[in-house]
């Protein structure tokens, strides 16, 4: 037989208590190992035979998938649950005693009695496996329960990769951290999604973004902000608690979407008068990128661009539309590709010449370009090699297989392969003295101080699609993978905000 219990007392009425640990879709966020547990019925809360759909990590690390029932509810008092654990066949108790108006004993107990010669190996397991867990997950009860509003953040949360319906979950779980030395902490106005969250939510980058310490779980995405400084780190100069910032936050494990974030002060800069705080949110972290992609290729300095042609593929998407207003902005001569739907809107960003995929082919026409930034479609490399100034033009790609080789190669032989793949570009490159260069976000204060000067001017703006609440992460995120968005999604961490923009 095996019996695993352990008491702790909260400082929160047993009300409150028994509320949280019995919505077991909260299992994740305080007991370590459950990675998913999700309603598979349309029963309420505390319905005898409501089901749960279980994923926990059993060791060495394997996803087991379980199906848990409730079979017995006493509502303020008492939960027991059967998970579908063979051999072992456990069942869990919850239990809730008032011991004052803020005090209230949680009692966890875990009883098995199923019996055989496997069974005693599986018990032994499951001691060694349940036991640190246990202590763990009771200290992260006490901490999320006792936590003041003060002390909370609003963020969505995912604890395994998959689907945006079946992991994101948002919740004010976590605690509202100091900033550390030259960190500030903002309240988010906004902030937007790019492609790299939609696709790290799957588990792309895991490998490369866990040996950095932005990956692993609970994971927190997002990049690109805008918010007001709540509260400053040592060391930090020029920004105050009340300033409002954007910026782009590195790709990180404590992200942008939720209601409050801690970055670098560093990555921030002050939002010019007249510029919206989701309009802010829009435009860094794929400004950043189109500026590495454009300034210090061929003659375009951030100085100006002399009489340099840029073409931008893609004009219309989140870095093409940062792109054609950087080099316009810079003085070059721009010619830009989008969807046909798209052309208008490519020509008020001030692309001189717009090529709408299928109806004017850019390659027949297009000759001497300088550089040509890649930020739609890479099946399109020897049309856009063709169009560069032979010896000296730039092919400059956004979208190339690093992560993706890592992903799948590990840490030492994928950027290897990664390697000999830019290398046989550069080849193919070569014989038309062309360049090749893999573009990447990178932090660059003085870019950014400039996107704040040309956004205060209305020289620079970005392409909105739809607002969302927070709480809606996982259709905003599905909106962003469907393609069908026509510009930035937006995410407000005010429900009430997020409805009023969507209605304007
Ligand atoms: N390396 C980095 O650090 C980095 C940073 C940022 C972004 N990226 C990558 O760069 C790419 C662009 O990002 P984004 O945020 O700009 O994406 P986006 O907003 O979806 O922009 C892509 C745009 O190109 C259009 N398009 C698709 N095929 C086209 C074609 N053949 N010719 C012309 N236009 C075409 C798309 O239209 P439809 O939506 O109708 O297809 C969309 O308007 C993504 O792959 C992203 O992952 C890389």
């Amino acid at each position: 037989m095996l019996v695993l219990a352990d008491t702790i007392e909260i400082a929160r009425p047993a009300e409150a208590v028994f509320a949280f640990v019995s919505h077991l879709e909260n299992y994740p966020d305080w007991f370590p190992g459950v990675v998913q547990m999700r309603s598979a019925d349309d029963l309420p809360d505390g319905t005898i035979g409501k089901r749960y759909n279980e994923i926990a990590v059993v060791p060495p690390g394997r996803e087991e998938a379980v199906s848990v029932e409730i079979a017995e509810f006493e509502r303020g008092r008492r939960l027991v649950i059967h998970p579908d654990l063979a051999p072992v066949l456990p069942k869990f108790t919850y239990e809730v005693v008032e011991r004052g108006a803020e005090r209230t004993e949680f009692r966890w107990r875990c009883e098995a009695r199923a019996r055989g010669a496997s069974v005693a190996l599986a018990f032994r397991l499951m001691r060694a496996v349940l036991r640190p867990r246990l202590r763990a997950g009771l200290g992260n009860l006490k901490r999320i329960l006792e936590q003041s509003p003060e002390q909370k953040i609003t963020a969505a949360l995912q604890w395994r990769f998959g689907p945006p319906q079946e992991v994101l979950r948002v919740n004010d779980t976590r605690p509202r951290l100091p900033p550390g030395p030259g960190e500030v902490r903002v309240r988010i106005l906004a902030a937007s999604l790019n492609h790299i969250d939609v696709m790290r939510m799957s588990g792309y980058g895991a490998r490369l973004f866990r040996i950095r310490k932005a990956g692993g779980f609970p994971l927190t995405l997002g990049t690109d902000v805008c918010g007001v400084v709540e509260a400053v780190g040592s060391g930090v100069s020029g920004c105050s608690a009340g300033d409002m910032v954007f910026g782009a936050k590195p790709p990180s494990r404590d992200g942008t979407l939720a209601s409050h974030v801690i970055l670098a002060a560093e990555h921030v800069v002050a939002v010019p008068e007249g510029l919206s705080p989701e309009s802010a949110a829009a435009m860094p972290y794929c400004f950043l990128t189109a500026w590495a992609g454009l300034v210090g290729q061929g003659p375009l300095s951030d100085d100006g661009a002399g009489d340099a042609r840029v073409f931008v593929q893609g004009g219309a998407g989140g870095v093409g539309s940062m792109a054609v207003q950087i080099a316009k902005a810079l003085g070059a001569h721009v010619a830009a590709s989008c969807r046909a739907h798209e052309v208008e809107a490519v020509q008020a960003l001030g692309a001189d010449e717009v090529h709408p995929v299928g109806s004017s082919d850019y390659a027949a026409s297009l000759r001497d370009y300088d550089i040509a930034l890649c930020s739609a479609d890479p099946s399109e490399f020897d049309r856009m090699l063709g169009i560069l100034k032979k010896g000296g033009g730039v092919f400059a790609t956004t979208i190339h297989p690093t992560l993706a080789l890592v992903d799948k190669h590990g840490l030492l032989l994928g950027p290897i392969k990664a390697k000999r793949v830019l290398a046989e570009q550069r080849r193919e490159a070569s014989k038309l003295g062309v360049g090749v260069q893999w573009v990447l976000f990178q932090p660059n204060r003085a870019a950014l101080e400039r996107l704040a000067g040309w956004a205060g001017q209305g020289r620079i703006r970005p392409i909105l699609d739809r607002h969302y609440p927070l709480r809606d992460i996982a259709a905003a995120m599905i909106r962003l993978a469907s393609g069908e968005a026509r510009g930035k999604v937006i995410i407000h961490p005010d429900t009430e905000q997020a409805r009023l923009k969507e209605a304007r």
